[in-house]
């Protein structure tokens, strides 16, 4: 039904546009400072009941946004629309505006338009869908789009048009971070233009990178929490080098991490997460952070890499998770069952027909499985041959997705391309798959597949909640600012010297 609505109002919209009824302002008339760019729509609080929005714009107005279901958009546009009034904020020569649509009603489809009520200005339309609270529905995620040229943002986009092709059902889709590249108002632009599309007609659940809030790249603090409209983990200090948060889609509870905390772990946010997947009885438990545990990538083997993996494999192993996804390291690698930094042997598998589909299905295993679906854009790594130890060993597949073409220009890697996961929830059945998109043709194809039968269900935990007070988080920010000079010491002593000195001998 859903998806019937979808491509039924996908329709209605291109008509319109092609006839002039919608686009009122912002690209039509693209001159007066008031059109609102960059707007995002993102998971906030309750998936039934509410969304959060972005925009900016690059002078000084008020702040709108009207949401009205597809229905009542289909017979009368926004005439009974809900206003809900937004703020405005200056950030970096330009103009931040938020607003929290609230009240919305579980299972629907949603048009909107953000802008200014004052000036009557408004954007294009979006669309979003609210979670009907089943156990059934199905997501997208793509990592580390970080262009930083124009041409770099499309083909990326390009990517995750593809990925909305194959599922038109998904109902969300998870930016496992590092959106941009140095982080300037150029590339967010470039960003936004590029990912318009998807952005105004999914929710989108960002998670933060080390290149939209990390001190050591480019003092480039604050932005993320900036960029989006989150709710963010309660009573933490965060939102200068990133944002923890988490919520709740069907029977599913996703807790997303903010990994420049992360070495150390802040305690603040090492108790949230506790407390956060503990309290949870939702049936699946999927952890997103930008930083992966498990990789074959340049970044798996630095400081702290090492020093994130140790924490972020306990949480995972003392509350319960059933599926972390990963970025950061632009190469695909996706582990076995894994617990205690080893692999579960005792993993049972058995292959069922589902969804018309023969599908092999870890039975209630133990542990979790680790998933970083390579990048969607790109900028690829190669596989590092100097993984070994327990990585390695917890691999099940893994592979680069760079381009490698012979002396005819012919290429010789069946795995070139921007890369994609797809994951389908439902019901007692996780099924993971993740495809690469040829660069040069567009093609989608399936490069691997993952799936978890599970019938047991966790029961949330009861009692005290661990503490996640600011002095907690203060501190942890301190560590985290003198480990990060240290790794910056460490590195300019063994990168940057050498090739200094190099160069006045060469
Ligand atoms: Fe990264």
């Amino acid at each position: 039904m859903k998806m019937t609505a979808k491509r039924a109002l996908a329709v209605l919209l291109a008509v319109m546009m092609l006839f002039g009824c919608i686009g009122v302002g912002a690209s039509a008339e693209g001159t007066t400072g008031f059109e609102a760019i960059r707007i995002t729509c993102t998971m906030n609080g309750d998936a039934e009941a509410q969304r959060g929005f972005t925009w900016f714009t690059e002078k000084k107005c008020d702040s709108a946004i009207q949401v009205v279901s597809v229905a009542d958009y289909n017979s009368t546009g926004f005439e009974k629309a809900i206003t809900f009034e937004g703020t405005v904020s200056s950030w970096e020569g330009y103009y931040c505006h938020k607003a929290l649509a609230t009240g919305l009603k579980a299972g629907t489809e949603y048009v909107y338009r953000v802008g200014s009520y004052d000036r009557d200005l408004w954007s294009d339309v979006g669309t979003f869908v609210t979670d009907d609270g089943d156990d059934s529905f199905s997501f997208l995620a793509i990592a580390d789009v970080q262009a930083s040229s124009k041409e770099n943002f499309e083909q990326a986009a390009r990517v995750m048009d593809a990925a909305m092709e194959l599922n038109g059902d998904a109902e969300f889709v998870v930016n496992l971070g590092d959106f941009v590249n140095d982080c300037t108002n150029e590339e967010w632009n470039w960003y936004g233009e590029a990912f318009n599309e998807a952005n105004t007609s999914l929710t989108l659940v960002p998670v933060a990178g080390n290149h939209e809030g990390n001190i050591t790249d480019k003092l480039n603090v604050g932005w993320f929490d900036t960029m989006f409209n989150l709710d963010a983990g309660d009573g933490v200090a965060n939102g200068v080098n990133g944002t923890y948060y988490s919520f709740d889609y069907g029977d599913t509870h996703f807790t997303v991490l903010n990994s420049n905390d992360m070495y150390p772990m802040t305690e603040a946010q090492r108790n949230w997460v506790y407390n956060d997947i503990t309290s949870s009885d939702a049936h699946w438990k999927v952890l997103l952070l930008h930083r992966a545990a498990y990789s074959a990538g340049k970044n798996i083997l630095k400081p702290d890499t090492l020093a994130m993996r140790e924490t972020i494999i306990e949480i995972v192993d003392e509350t319960g998770v059933d599926m972390v996804l990963s970025g950061h390291d632009h190469m695909y690698f996706r582990t076995q069952q894994v617990a205690g930094d080893a692999v579960c042997e005792d993993t049972v598998y058995i292959t069922e027909r589902h969804n018309g589909q023969d599908v092999t299905f870890a039975v209630n295993p133990e542990g979790a499985v680790y998933a970083l679906p390579s990048t969607a854009g790109t900028k690829r790594y190669g596989v590092n041959d100097g993984v070994t130890s327990s990585i390695m060993d917890a691999a099940d597949v893994y592979f680069t997705t760079r381009s490698e073409k012979d002396e005819n220009d012919v290429e010789t890697n069946p795995y070139a391309g921007g890369c994609f996961a797809n994951i389908e929830v439902d019901g007692n059945y996780l099924v993971y798959r993740a495809y690469v998109v040829n660069d040069d043709t567009q093609e989608v194809t399936m490069v691997d597949e993952y799936a978890i039968k599970k019938t047991v269900k966790d029961d949330a935990t009861e009692g005290t909640k661990l503490p996640t007070d600011l002095f907690g988080s203060i501190d942890g920010s301190v560590a985290n600012f003198f480990t990060e000079i240290f790794g910056l010491i460490i590195k300019y002593i063994t990168v940057v010297l050498p090739e200094a000195l190099g160069g006045l001998f060469s």
